[in-house]
């Protein structure tokens, strides 16, 4: 039995100690705003925060996220209000959609570390996060716009 906290809530997991973190989000817990692109670390669509670093949810074990403090798409802010997610409606930043919470997640972690972030520091932390929509260019104007909206707040 291993104990996680997503968003805020512990859960009680009875899971196999391979399973991987992704699994234990979208099929036990039943967030489903995470998503399955590669299952091997290679796309970022999995993004998640452990203790607010971004992490690969697909090839983390659910026994190596025991008893730590995930947060998902889900629980980066009460009501979709997170400097990112203004700046993401604001800049019509998603296509399809299926990798943009992942993109998110990453630009979260980027922003927690660095307030300000230019054009390389935007490409190096998110260039693991893959678009098959090519929205790189709009990603990279709305971390830009969050960073200014949360200087504002
Ligand atoms: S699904 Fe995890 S990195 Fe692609
Ligand atoms: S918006 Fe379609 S994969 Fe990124």
């Amino acid at each position: 039995m291993y104990k996680i906290t997503i968003n805020n809530i512990t859960h009680d997991i009875d899971a196999p100690a391979d399973m991987p973190l992704l699994w234990v989000i979208r099929d036990i817990v039943k967030l489903k705003g995470t998503k399955y692109g590669c299952g091997k670390a290679l796309c970022g669509a999995c993004t998640v925060h452990i203790d607010g670093k971004a992490v690969r949810s697909c090839s983390i074990p659910i026994s190596a996220a025991n008893n730590q403090k995930i947060t998902t798409i889900e629980g980066l802010s009460k009501n979709n209000n997170h400097p990112l997610q203004i700046a993401w409606r604001k800049e019509n930043v998603p296509q399809c959609g299926y990798c943009q919470s992942g993109q998110i997640m990453s630009a979260a972690a980027l922003l927690e570390s660095n307030k300000n972030p230019n054009d390389t520091d935007i490409d190096n932390a998110m260039s693991g996060n893959l678009c098959r929509c090519g929205t790189y260019l709009r990603i990279r104007k709305a971390i830009k716009t969050a960073a200014k909206i949360g200087e504002q707040s």
